[in-house]
């Protein structure tokens, strides 16, 4: 049984296919399939909501099981911001630097830094049931970027228990302990049954 993952990232497919090496399953991502939406506009007011679209959409285009994931940033000391805004929040069409420029101007003067990551992963099943599963990690916000590796606001986040960035971890280290490692094992654990079972169905 194909399952879609509602990705174009090969990092992701490819962690992915780690985890979910269950018997009868293969796992495609979306440039692998023709005929599907380009873009699913990520509009919901969080990030459960914005996973389950994107995996709808995909699953109802395509006709198969699908996986969606939706992440993002959660500050405290700004009412949770940036949150399901995470990757427009300096504007639409914004660099990662100028996001990291607006969370650290927003910052200025606040001395509680404490913030999370957050991941949910949506799965969907053509026959219209859906699940979602999500993972956080907890850290706190610096006054300056700090690393080089990673992506987004990787330089400017201390995960607890570390002294070091998102950015100045190798990925191995980061996925071990980050909110998208830590979704996409909770859902294997979780789905790992039914789609095993889905699978022996369709075979
Ligand atoms: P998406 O879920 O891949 O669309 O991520 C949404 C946005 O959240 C990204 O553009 C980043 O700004 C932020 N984000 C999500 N996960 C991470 C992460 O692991 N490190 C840094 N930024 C992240």
């Amino acid at each position: 049984m194909k399952l879609l993952i509602a990705t174009r990232n090969r990092h992701k497919l490819s962690e992915l296919r780690q985890l979910f090496d269950f018997p009868g399953l293969l796992l495609v991502a979306a440039d692998e399939v023709s005929g599907l939406p380009e873009d699913v506009v990520e509009d919901a007011e969080t990030f459960a909501g914005n996973a389950l679209k994107k995996a709808w959409e995909l699953c109802r285009a395509s006709g198969l099981w699908t996986m969606a994931d939706d992440s993002g940033l959660e500050v405290l000391a700004l009412g949770n911001a940036p949150g399901v805004y995470s990757a427009r929040y300096a504007g639409e069409h914004c660099s990662y630097a100028d996001n990291n420029a607006k969370l650290l101007r927003e910052l200025t003067g606040v001395t509680d830094r404490r913030a999370r990551f957050r991941c949910v992963i949506a799965l969907c099943a053509p026959d219209g049931r859906e699940w979602t599963e999500a993972g956080d990690c907890r850290g706190v916000i610096l006054d300056a970027e700090r690393g080089s590796q990673g992506f987004g606001y990787d330089p400017l986040f201390v995960p607890e228990g570390f002294d070091r960035t998102f950015a100045e971890l190798d990925a191995e280290t980061k996925n071990s302990i980050s909110h998208r490692g830590n979704a996409m094992r909770r859902a294997a654990a979780r789905w790992g049954g039914l789609l095993a079972e889905a699978a022996l169905r369709q075979a």
